[in-house]
């Protein structure tokens, strides 16, 4: 089916013109001033967009959907999930597979790709988390990247669990620099926080208000500093995700000074929320333990002025979503069993219009590139992805700017039973969303085909 969209005003990571777009064959074709309606197939869906905004498909370069963690599942799969990120204008995925310390890699990767295959209609791809690095394993993580996952993921947290010894992750860094891919880190010293949590606890401080003391800015920046530190002496490219604070910032910003080849996502829940909202009573807090922690507010500033100057390369969600009901409760005698995370992958987009563009701390254009354009490069997906241009995907968001609504669990598709942003008001939505041509949503609502989604192999780059 062939789809034109007319007279939007196109933004794309470097340009903003008024135009119309024209796909085929899931590409887009034509870019023009006005494209004649004879060269339009019959039958075309045809989106009017005057006074809208046409927006390349957002990728969110951090999700989480099937997700064994903290003795429980994350709560959505590929079909609420999908729903999610296309309501708010995602149309690809990066997600962590994330395997126990005794699974082998190439069955993880099997398992994960079979929870996307039948449910998704958003496209996808994943980064393949190294839990533990054994000799026999190395032809496995090859056999990864052949199949086309190029990028890494290793976490210096979460002790006892996904965390990575020093001398596996020097393994693990040293391989992906061999295979050219690149590394993603989730960067806070294990140890530093396993002692800090005991201590808490022993002190009767239970409550979710104490996670983030747990896990102080200093040990997020150690962290930053120690993987950067196995970067500068192997070469390995890093992307440190889910950066919360000023000092890690600094960290990952010092670091590239030296000649690190080191990139910067941050995610959406740090830019808007902070520490005040895991101190919330009756532990409501728990809604709000996600890691790194939520941070003092000044932190936000440095986010937001960090992607402006393009020093943050992305904003992603971490998406990682537990029912309060049942499973942020399992925290309620001590904050070390909340399972952390804060669901936002349909709120994404529309928050960053809203806190960001809306009230003139970020352009349009570094909306774009921070929400699109930069996973795409970085990541082995443009000019496929994250862009406008002939021969891209026609994954394109047509965005009314004038739309004023709320956030709230009632318009959200994700399993979660909460919304972390509940009643703030919301400026912008998606009134179009098109994965490779099709339309799959509109207004808000998924309209879309459960399924259609396809796996994005990618070529090691780095
Ligand atoms: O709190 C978080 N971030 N939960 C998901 C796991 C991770 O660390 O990314
Ligand atoms: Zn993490
Ligand atoms: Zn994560």
């Amino acid at each position: 089916m062939a789809l034109l969209i007319r007279g939007g005003r196109i933004i794309t990571a470097t340009e903003d013109f008024t135009g119309d777009i024209y796909a085929e064959n899931e590409t887009i074709t034509r870019i023009e001033p006005q494209i004649d309606p004879r060269l339009v197939a019959p039958g075309a869906d045809v989106i009017e967009a005057r006074g809208k905004y046409v927006f390349p498909g957002f990728i969110d370069p951090h999700v989480h959907i099937y997700l064994p963690f903290m003795g429980t599942y994350a709560a959505d799969d590929y079909e609420s999930a999908s729903k999610a990120s296309l309501a708010g204008g995602t149309t690809t995925l990066i997600e962590m597979i994330c395997p126990g310390q005794a699974d082998e890699p190439v069955t993880a990767f099997e398992l994960w790709k079979s929870k996307a295959e039948k449910l998704a209609a958003v496209d996808y791809t994943f980064h393949m988390s190294v839990v533990r690095f054994e000799p026999h394993i190395r032809e496995q993580f090859r056999e990864i990247v052949k199949a086309g996952v190029a990028s890494f993921k290793v976490f210096l947290a979460y002790k006892g669990a996904l965390n990575l010894s020093d001398g596996d992750l020097f393994e693990t860094m040293r391989l992906a620099k061999e295979l050219g891919v690149i590394v993603t880190a989730h960067c806070e010293n294990a140890d530093a926080i396993d002692a800090l949590q005991k201590s808490l606890l022993a002190a009767g401080k239970t409550g979710p208000e104490w996670h983030g003391p747990s896990r102080p800015p200093i040990v997020e920046a150690d962290g930053v500093h120690h993987l950067c530190t196995f970067a500068e002496l192997l070469g390995t490219h890093v992307y440190i995700v889910h950066t919360s604070c000023e000092p890690a910032v600094r960290a990952a910003l010092a670091a590239r000074q030296r000649g690190v080849n080191v990139w910067i996502e941050s995610v959406i829940p740090h830019f808007v929320l902070d520490e005040t909202y895991a101190a919330k009573g009756g532990f409501e807090g728990a809604k709000y333990v996600m890691s790194p922690p939520l941070r003092a507010k000044a932190n936000q500033q440095v986010l937001w002025t960090g992607v402006k100057s393009r020093d943050i390369s992305t904003i992603g969600t971490d998406h990682a979503p537990f029912r309060f009901a049942d499973q942020k409760t399992m925290g309620k005698d001590g904050f070390t069993k909340i399972p952390n995370g804060i669901p936002s992958i349909q709120e994404r987009v529309d928050l960053v219009h809203t806190c960001g563009v809306a009230t003139g701390r970020l352009g349009l254009q570094a909306m774009v590139d921070a929400c699109s354009t930069q996973a795409a490069k970085l990541f082995g997906l443009y000019p496929k992805k994250g862009s406008i241009q002939l021969g891209s995907d026609a994954d394109l968001v047509v965005y009314d700017p004038g739309y004023h609504g709320k956030f709230g669990k009632e318009c959200s598709y994700s399993n979660a039973d909460y919304n972390a942003y509940e009643g703030w008001e919301r400026r912008g939505r998606p009134s179009a969303v098109t994965v490779r041509g099709q339309v799959q949503v509109r207004d808000g609502e998924f309209v879309g085909t459960i399924g259609r989604g396809q796996f994005l192999r990618r070529e090691p780059t780095h």
